[in-house]
């Protein structure tokens, strides 16, 4: 049975898990929200970890231990943040544990990993979704509205891009870190990192890529390892996948852009439509600018990208004013109010949190693309 509050639980309090207490600490700032949420019970292996929690007044229970937080019958859902090597065993646990899950992406360190938990979650009947952000942003949600009610508005459509980009690795003299290593991050490398951010909404709006021929790039192969030593970095930097996806039995390319190697960049996730009449492009470079084409609707007039400035629109009302911008903590709000609100029956219409079916079919496409790059062939996808 369902309360009218979400006891949530973390596994996994690093970067992501400290991001996530910050949204639930201030969900009264949602308006006219239904369901409340609160966290109650925090899990990680490190004590400088468990210590930060201790700041955080609703959370009773605290342990190195997830088998111990899985147990407490205080805790309604899970949220998990962990290396991705760790994703299949917790998140079967957690499921097994009778509790609902969202999931941090890539959901299992691959394919075999993500089917496993899909189906385990089907067979169970939890409600399990996956974490995907920035389709929240106030110009995500934009180009979601247009491309899900109103695309015949571009014409026909001549070209898709979504690309997620990083920087920091520019750096030859970053250390090593989990992300970086094959046997924690995946053989997916860069894609596995950020490539679930790009699909989300792509592929519920029916976008799914019908083959691929993928370009993938590892610049630096070792890095300090911290100790004053060197340790190997194996997984890709960059990959670019040149997709085709069936649009009116027509053939679009869809290109997809994961890069830690993008000069100039810091968390820079944005998309693209482009059609023969109209085009939107929003990204988070320039958080409150959205942009829109238009080829000019009588014959002479001038075609022109339009700038609109962004207010806080959101999916979910919050009691921030309309002009103030948006930034990374809101869009994580908002992907938890989607969450709740769609495990208890309420989404209302919205833009949903990334599905388990998706997040499969995303490793479907790295695989493939990792194919690709081996063969120097276009890969045929069958979704
Ligand atoms: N949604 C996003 O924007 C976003 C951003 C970054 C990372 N992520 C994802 O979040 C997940 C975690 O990434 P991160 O950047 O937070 O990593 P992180 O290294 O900062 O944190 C991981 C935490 O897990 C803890 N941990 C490891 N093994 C554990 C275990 N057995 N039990 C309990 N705790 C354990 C570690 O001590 C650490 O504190 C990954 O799946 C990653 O891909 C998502």
């Amino acid at each position: 049975m369902k309360t009218q509050k979400v006891r949530w639980g973390i596994i996994g309090g690093g970067l992501m898990g400290r991001e996530f207490a910050s949204a639930l600490g201030r969900w009264f700032v949602l308006e006219d929200f239904p369901i409340g949420a609160e966290l109650v019970a925090v899990c990680d292996v490190q004590e400088s970890v468990r210590e930060w929690f201790r700041r955080v007044p609703t959370v009773g229970l605290i342990t190195e231990n997830y088998r111990e937080l899985l147990q407490s019958s205080s805790v309604d859902a899970v949220y998990v943040a962990v290396p991705h090597q760790l994703h299949r065993e917790i998140y079967l646990d957690v499921l097994r544990a009778g509790k609902d899950l969202l999931a941090e992406k890539p959901f299992g360190i691959d394919l075999e990993a993500a089917q496993t938990v899909r189906d385990e979650a089907a067979r169970l009947g939890r409600f399990v979704r996956v974490s995907s952000e920035f389709p929240f942003s106030p110009g995500a949600q934009r180009v979601w509205e247009l491309s899900s009610t109103r695309l015949d508005e571009l014409g026909h459509i001549l070209e898709i891009r979504a690309g997620f980009h990083h920087s920091s690795d520019l750096d030859p003299d970053k250390p090593i870190n989990w992300k970086r290593q094959m046997k924690t991050c995946g053989e997916a490398g860069v894609m596995n990192d950020l490539g679930l951010h790009l699909v989300h909404m792509p592929f519920r709006l029916g976008w799914h890529p019908r083959r691929v021929y993928a370009q993938l790039q590892k610049i630096y192969t070792q890095r300090p390892d911290g100790k004053g030593g060197m340790a190997p970095c194996d997984t890709w930097d960059n990959a670019l996948l040149h997709c085709d996806v069936e649009m009116d039995g027509r053939d679009v390319p869809m290109r997809l852009e994961t890069k830690r190697l993008a000069p100039g960049e810091v968390n820079t996730w944005f998309i693209e439509v482009l059609g023969t009449d109209g085009g939107i492009r929003y990204s988070t470079k320039e958080p409150k600018t959205l942009w829109t084409f238009s080829r000019g609707q009588e014959r002479g007039q001038e075609q022109g990208w339009t700038r609109t400035d962004l207010g806080h629109k959101m999916a979910f009302a919050t009691i921030t004013g309309g002009i103030f911008e948006a930034g990374f903590p809101d869009v994580i709000l908002q992907m938890l109010a989607a969450f709740v609100a769609e495990r208890a029956g309420k989404l209302e219409g919205r833009l949903g949190c990334a599905t388990p079916d998706e997040a499969v079919q995303s490793h479907q496409l790295w695989q493939a693309a990792l194919q690709s790059h081996a063969t120097h062939c276009a890969i045929e996808i069958g979704f």
